[in-house]
């Protein structure tokens, strides 16, 4: 079977900080490297409910939180953890092989 995926490197893990959100623009998609606590997660980061860029929000626990109505979206799986979001933001996998990340997209 042919795999639809495709890997793309990053970045280095030292360019994403604790608790620091990197925007990306990769393959017509809008994601954001997140480090949290030393974990790092990959997802969309456009909020699916009108748009703004989680980027500017801030994190809480195992969630970035929308700048601008407050919407809590899990890290690992997308998920909207209060409204008015409703919908998930698109999570990524991740794979750091000597200090570069790269993300499936
Ligand atoms: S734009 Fe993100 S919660 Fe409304």
């Amino acid at each position: 079977m042919i795999s639809m995926t495709n890997s793309i490197e990053l970045c280095n893990v030292k360019d994403v900080k604790e608790g620091e959100m990197k925007p990306f623009d990769i393959e017509g998609k809008q994601i954001m490297i997140v480090n949290r606590s030393g974990k790092f997660f990959a997802v969309d980061r456009i909020c699916t409910h009108a748009e703004a860029d989680l980027s500017d929000g801030f994190l809480n626990e195992d969630s970035v939180v929308c700048p601008l109505h407050l919407s809590a979206f899990n890290l690992s799986d997308g998920h909207p953890t209060n409204p008015p979001a409703t919908r998930p933001i698109r999570t990524y996998k991740i794979k750091i092989e000597n200090n570069k990340i790269s993300v499936e997209v």
